[in-house]
């Protein structure tokens, strides 16, 4: 084995994808899973890879520094590549404290690891992935760039700020070689059906109410979670030490838009009536403190890195909903259970 990268959070949505692909292009380096299984990490992800001769498994949670640090001592480590965190902006805002637990806590803990661990840094690369929700809420105009000052305005995008300051600090504090990257909304495979697109495709699947936050009018930049996989790969590969690379589609859709587009996808898909999945949108009492927009300038990890991304949107979406209705048992797996309870305190009771 050449090397041996520690992956957090890889059964979960876009850890699975980075998971999957490191594990099928670098036959020659070891990948470590570690991933606590949350609500969003599922096992079925991974069943392509479980068995492949460069990949492991360890379950654990990364807030737990004994079990952290036997992964380092067990195993010689040449690099972390952190995405285990809690994801969703509304469950952060039912329960703020898990957010600053896993993704605070946990983030430092994992330094603090690498840190003692790692005696000869020559090599070894602590790689962080983050969020472009960190630097805020953009009005009508402008984009966010590396030199963006952070202003996050959710528990989560605020655990993630001081996750991000954290391994920075890391860095001019211990010389530890550190890289982090902030992307804009992923949408693809294997996403848990909280998030926006995988939620209105079951719902409209089981023709349930579409709730749109507050007049649907907020813009998000959308990057399919494949495109986003292939930037982690080229950071981890080809970034700087120290530095941030802003990962995102030029991409911007306001909500209803895209819920408009992905009904008329679904009725095609469906062979339902044009206009059918539409009748199902209800607006709904908005996110709390709701960022209005965010928009990516991904000029430099293109410039100075060659990325960028494959697929036009329409495309992407198409796959998508295409992935979600091969799998339905993958979808039904996960909506029954804790999903029900979740359903009912964010949406029926709302
Ligand atoms: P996800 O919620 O789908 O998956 C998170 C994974 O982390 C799960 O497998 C879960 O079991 C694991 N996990 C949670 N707490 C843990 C703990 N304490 N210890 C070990 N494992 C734990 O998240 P995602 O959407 O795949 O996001 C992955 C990373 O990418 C996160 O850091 C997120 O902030 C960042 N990110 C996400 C998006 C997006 O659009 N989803 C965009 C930019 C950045
Ligand atoms: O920008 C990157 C971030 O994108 C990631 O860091 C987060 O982990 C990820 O969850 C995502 O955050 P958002 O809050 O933007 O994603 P979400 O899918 O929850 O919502 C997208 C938009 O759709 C947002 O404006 C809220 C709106 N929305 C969402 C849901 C779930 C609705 O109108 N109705 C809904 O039911």
């Amino acid at each position: 084995m050449q090397r041996t990268i520690l992956i957090t959070g890889g059964s979960g949505f876009i850890g699975s994808h980075v998971v999957r692909r490191f594990v099928n292009r670098y036959q020659d380096d070891l990948i470590l899973n570690l991933d606590a299984l949350t609500y969003a990490g599922n096992p079925e992800n991974l069943r392509d890879v479980e068995a492949a001769h460069n990949y492991r498994f360890i379950k654990g949670d990364i807030t737990d520094d004994a079990c952290v640090n036997a992964i380092f001592g067990d195993f010689n480590i040449d690099a972390v590549i952190h995405l285990a965190a809690e994801s969703h902006v509304d469950r952060s805002i039912m329960d703020p404290m898990s957010f600053i637990r896993t993704n605070v806590l946990g983030t430092g803990v994992l330094l603090n690891a690498s840190r003692t661990h790692w005696k000869d840094l020559s090599g070894k690369r602590f790689y962080h992935v983050s969020t472009d929700e960190v630097y805020g809420s953009l009005g009508e105009t402008g984009l966010f760039t590396e030199d963006t000052p952070y202003d996050p305005r959710s528990p989560y995008s605020a655990s993630k700020a001081s996750s991000d300051h954290l391994v920075r600090a890391y860095h001019h504090t211990y010389g530890l070689p550190v890289v982090i990257s902030n992307c804009s909304n992923n949408y693809g495979s294997h996403q848990f059906p909280e998030k926006l697109i995988p939620l209105m495709i079951n719902n409209i699947l089981h023709r349930k109410p579409l709730p749109v936050y507050g007049q649907g009018l907020n813009v998000r930049d959308w990057l399919w979670v494949e495109d986003h996989a292939s930037a982690i790969d080229t950071v981890f590969h080809a970034g700087k030490d120290g530095e941030t690379y802003n990962i995102g589609g030029f991409n911007e859709w306001r909500n209803i838009d895209l819920v408009h587009l992905l009904c008329s996808i679904m009725d095609r898909k469906l062979a339902r009536q044009p206009g059918d999945s539409a009748s199902l949108i209800t607006y709904v009492k908005d996110r709390a403190g709701h960022d209005q927009r965010y928009a990516i300038d991904a000029t430099r990890i293109e410039r100075e890195l060659g990325w960028k991304p494959s697929l036009q949107f329409e495309e992407g979406l198409e796959k998508t909903v295409d992935w979600y209705l091969a799998n339905l048992e993958w979808v039904e797996h996960i909506t029954s259970g804790s999903y029900l309870d979740y359903y009912r305190d964010q949406y029926v009771t709302r």
